[in-house]
């Protein structure tokens, strides 16, 4: 592959989000396992290859986001409860079309740290992020407090040492859908000092 189309690829990758996607279109469960496929070629520090992933998929999507709201609702002190929060979860299921629980798993033997246990993780993530406008598919990489809760820890059945890192929420784009245009990142030449 020239550098060129490397390039164009990484560039051209955007996060777009549930009000940019079709209500009550699906995607295809291949086109998912695809994503996924790409996750497992991320690099992880003795290849503990410690990304896990939930998916939630038609009917046991729509029960996550009511689940989701729910969880809302328990974990959140009376007086900050906001209802039309409450809903606007809820009503996730409709453009939604499915969420991929980010998690990490802690390796056994503990061989390396945690946090390149993560670090491993999110690279898994950027595959998958990449990967997604080939296939047609928009979405985003979600993180609500909730995700880091010991409730949600209990939900997704993970083990104490292990983590809830987020959430991928996919959907198709909403017919018509004009060109987004790429946000601009602070030029690189800023982030950088040479020595
Ligand atoms: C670790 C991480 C966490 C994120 N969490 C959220 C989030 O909770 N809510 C959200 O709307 N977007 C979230 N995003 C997506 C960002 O909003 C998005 O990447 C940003 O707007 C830049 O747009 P781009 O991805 O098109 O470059 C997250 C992205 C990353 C990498």
């Amino acid at each position: 592959m020239q550098i060129e189309t490397l390039t164009n690829f990484i560039i051209n990758r955007q996060s777009l989000f549930s009000n940019q996607m079709e209500e009550g279109a699906s995607i295809e469960k291949d086109l998912i396992w695809s994503l996924l496929k790409l996750a497992n070629y991320a690099p992880s520090h003795r290849r503990t290859q410690p990304w896990r992933f939930r998916v939630f998929h038609e009917e046991s999507k729509n029960i996550f986001f009511t689940d989701l709201a729910n969880l809302y609702k328990e974990t959140t002190k009376i007086e900050l409860y906001d209802e039309n929060k409450y809903k606007k979860i809820a009503n996730k299921s409709t453009s939604i079309s499915t969420v991929i629980a980010i998690c990490m798993k802690r390796c056994s033997k503990e061989s390396v740290p945690v946090f390149e246990e993560e670090y491993a993780v999110a690279c898994a993530v950027q595959n998958i992020l990449l990967g997604m406008k080939p296939l047609g598919i928009i979405g985003y990489w979600s993180t609500p407090k909730m995700a880091f809760t010991s409730e949600m820890k209990a939900y997704l059945e993970l083990n104490k040492e292990d983590k809830c890192m987020g959430f991928l929420q996919l959907g198709l784009p909403k017919q018509g859908l004009p060109e987004i245009p790429q946000k601009e990142n602070d030029p690189i030449e800023l982030k950088v000092t040479w020595h």
